[in-house]
């Protein structure tokens, strides 16, 4: 098996002072990568700011024989995150949009506070490190991006809906940007993690947060970045040793009769077919997906 190498890349990882991205970080970092080590060194619950935290990292892949350099920006200033890139290496091969923070209460408790700065980092501040990076990957004709979902995302989770909708709008992003990147050899990717950290501390057992290493993730990611591979537009849940594709899948469906016209009542005898998941289709793009509408007008 040959080693997967970054030498001579540049790879952005943004909240690598801690739990996931200090990970990457590391493990990209002992692959011969140069490493941005962004953090803006906040609490889980997105107060605060302390450089040391990616400091803490810098030093870490440097002891380790590694070349890295700190960024201490949120990643809503994901423009100065890519300019440190620049300013330090002179291009950017890889970004890997981790960083994060949790709001979570019930819907009826949320405040505006905590769905827009759910927004702004999850959101706001993927787009912006990626909006920053995408002109010169597409001007190289490469580059490599994972993006950071969850299964509160995918699924939904009691007290996070700010935090699902966020988490869902990367997916969105991500598979565009897989569509706009594709013949510039730029592919994009999602994970949803599940890994011990400060995030997850309070809500599952130390002897279970133990077990769900980080260091499980990241081989995910760093095989999705590597040059040789062709993977984009993936969904994969990993963590604990397990990796899985996601995919959206279909019914067969029905169609009503448009010529005579349908109300609500009508459905009642078509929804056993509509709901019925056998033979189920899978469509890969939207173009895919938008042609069981549109045969519906030939019929
Ligand atoms: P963590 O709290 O250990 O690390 C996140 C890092 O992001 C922290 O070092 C924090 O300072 C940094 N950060 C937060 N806001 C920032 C900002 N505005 N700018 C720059 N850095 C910022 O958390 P963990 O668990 O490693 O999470 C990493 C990502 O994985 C997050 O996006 C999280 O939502 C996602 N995730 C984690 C899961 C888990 O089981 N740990 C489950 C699903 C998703």
């Amino acid at each position: 098996m040959a080693d997967t190498r970054f030498n001579d890349r540049v790879v952005i990882i943004t909240g690598a002072g801690n739990g996931l991205g200090r990970s990457h970080a590391l493990d990209f970092g002992k692959r011969g990568a140069k490493v941005v080590v962004n953090d803006l060194g906040g609490s889980g619950f997105g107060e605060g700011a302390d450089q040391r935290v990616a400091d803490v990292v810098v030093d870490e892949i440097k002891a380790a024989g590694g070349e890295a350099v700190a960024n201490y920006d949120s990643v809503t200033d994901g423009d100065k995150i890519v300019q440190t890139a620049m300013d330090a290496f002179g291009r950017v091969d890889v970004v890997v949009n981790n960083a994060g923070i949790l709001r979570d209460k019930s819907f009826q408790n949320m405040t505006d506070e905590d769905w827009d700065l759910i927004f702004d980092v999850h959101v706001r501040g993927a787009y912006k490190v990626t909006h920053a990076a995408w002109p010169l990957m597409r001007e190289q004709g490469y580059g490599r991006i994972v993006f950071t979902t969850s299964a509160a995302g995918i699924y939904g989770n009691f007290g996070q809906t700010n935090y699902s909708a966020a988490k869902l709008a990367q997916l969105g992003m991500a598979q565009t940007l897989a569509t706009e990147g594709r013949k510039k050899n730029i592919c994009v990717n999602t994970i949803a993690p599940i890994a011990g950290s400060r995030l997850t501390e309070t809500v599952m057992p130390k002897e279970v947060l133990d077990l769900l290493k980080p260091e499980f993730v990241t081989p995910l990611v760093v095989k999705l970045c590597d040059e040789n591979s062709e993977v984009t537009n993936g969904l994969f849940e990993v963590g604990a040793g397990f990796l899985a594709e996601v995919r959206w899948e279909r019914t067969q469906g029905a169609y009503l009769d448009t010529e005579a016209g349908f109300e609500a009542e009508d459905i009642d005898a078509s929804w056993a077919k509509i709901t019925d998941f056998t033979d189920a289709a899978h469509p890969a793009d939207i173009g895919e997906a938008n042609k069981a509408i549109f045969a519906g007008l030939k019929r």
